[in-house]
């Protein structure tokens, strides 16, 4: 994909259902008693493939664009899957999986793709060994193959790591445990989860405690099914939220976008950073927080700055998938962004510390490495080859940097976008302004 630099972005984009969302709706409403409607489900490749996984397993899905009928076949009513369950890219799909299959009656194997290969399970597999699943995998790394039949028991479990994906994974297993199931997170992470769960009628204990937070079910509770509107996705959004807060005489609309407290500090960092964000017409869709967005760029030729620009600590989960973009924003700060406390970031699609680094030193900008994170200089960024490591949200983010940049960019396996967000280039084409050759 080649990419030219921009004036200005101006006009309207409506973004794909959010992910998270998406990947929660398709699996809860499958273990679910009854027919849920979706409306608004993503059309990102992971999200499919969820849906996939969960036929595999006996569900009848029917597909109308964005419009999904899922028939729910209760927490205990999932069928053997033919051969293994192929999870592609997605980390989401294989953990939560995981946990709706270890209290099933039949054995199961997750598989995924070269990127899937390398992700920790651990995290997942030390848990729910610890509630009595079967589970073998060689050196915790997929394929995870699940023995179905052993009775789980309800345990309480700390997290040493901030991750919604364990959390979900072990509270989806719970629900076929026996007695009670608690959570403890070191710091809250996305609680998506926690919401959908109580639209389909379960009741979850949720308590912040210090430091972090405490989630706990009961076994015996069962899903009903109840149809799901889905907001556009806050992670897609945050790339032309920085395209527009940089680019000056920008005006960009994007409605319905999901502002959940725990995903949208990307909001509160921009506009702490100076950046003009109106969120407007705010509203709860089914347990979720909706609004429409509108950002505007800064009058006068003045870069945005913040007071002290390192983030860090408990703020990384809230902001955990937006880092890629906040690193190219960096290069648009008078002071420059430092990023610390994100080591998980080496264990996503790719190890995006190492991914951000070298593509903003090969686009010229000054960068440090750090074990859990970098630093970037505010930097004049020239065209470059870009390795998007096969990763959606270093393909999008270096989109953005290349539109700031002077001169041609090119990313090469651009495709990998399709992962959260198909036709992001054509989108972000349709509102990008430029009267500059390359
Ligand atoms: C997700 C949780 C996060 C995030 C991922 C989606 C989820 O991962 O990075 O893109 O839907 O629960 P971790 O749970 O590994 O932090």
């Amino acid at each position: 994909m080649k990419l030219k630099p921009a004036d200005s972005i101006r006009g309207k984009v409506e973004l794909p259902g959010d992910k998270s969302i998406s990947h929660r709706a398709a699996m809860f409403a499958a273990i679910a008693d009854g027919e849920t409607r979706i409306e608004n489900f993503s059309r990102a490749v992971d999200c499919h493939t969820t849906l996939d996984a969960v036929e595999s397993l006996g569900v009848c899905v029917q597909r109308n664009g964005t419009t999904i009928i899922i028939n729910g076949k209760g927490k205990t009513g999932l069928t053997a899957p033919k051969g293994p369950i192929d999870c592609g890219n997605s980390g989401t799909t294989i953990r939560i999986l995981s946990g709706i299959l270890a209290g099933q009656s039949f054995d199961s194997i997750l598989t995924g793709d070269e990127s899937l290969a390398k992700r920790p399970m651990k995290r997942i597999i030390e848990p729910l060994r610890k509630m009595g699943a079967k589970i073998e995998a060689i050196n915790d790394r997929v394929p995870i193959h699940i023995f179905g039949g052993q009775p789980l028991v309800g345990v309480e479990h700390e997290m040493q790591i901030a991750s919604a994906q364990v959390k979900s994974c072990i509270l989806l297993a719970g629900l076929n445990a026996a007695g009670n199931t608690t959570v403890i997170e070191p710091v809250a992470t996305r609680d998506h989860t926690e919401r959908m769960l109580s639209w389909f009628g379960i009741d979850v204990v949720e308590e912040d405690i210090d430091p972090g937070k405490l989630i706990s079910i009961d076994g015996s509770a069962g899903l009903t099914a109840r149809d799901l509107s889905i907001p556009a996705d806050i992670s897609s959004a945050a790339f032309f939220l920085v395209a527009a807060a940089c680019l000056p005489n920008s005006e960009l609309t994007m409605p319905n976008v999901g502002i959940n407290p725990t995903r949208h500090a990307i909001l509160e960092v921009l506009q702490q950073l100076g950046a003009i964000i109106a969120v407007e017409n705010h509203r709860i869709v089914c347990n979720e927080s909706v609004a429409d967005l509108t950002v505007r760029s800064k009058k006068g030729s003045d870069r945005l700055d913040g007071s002290s620009n390192t983030l860090s600590g408990d703020i990384i989960a809230n902001l955990i998938d937006e880092i890629p973009i906040l690193a190219i924003l960096g290069t648009q700060l008078e002071s420059g962004l430092e990023i610390r406390d994100a080591a998980e970031l080496r264990f996503k699609e790719s190890d995006r510390i190492t991914s951000i680094v070298e593509n903003l030193r090969r686009m010229g900008a000054e960068v440090v490495e750090f074990p859990d994170g970098f630093r970037v200089e505010c930097s004049k960024l020239k065209g470059a080859v870009i390795d998007s490591f096969g990763d959606h949200r270093i393909a999008m983010a270096f989109a953005v940097a290349a539109l700031f940049a002077d001169g041609e960019t090119k990313i090469n396996d651009a495709e990998c976008v399709d992962i959260s967000f198909p036709g992001f280039f054509e989108t972000l084409a349709s509102v990008v302004k430029s009267e500059r050759p390359a």
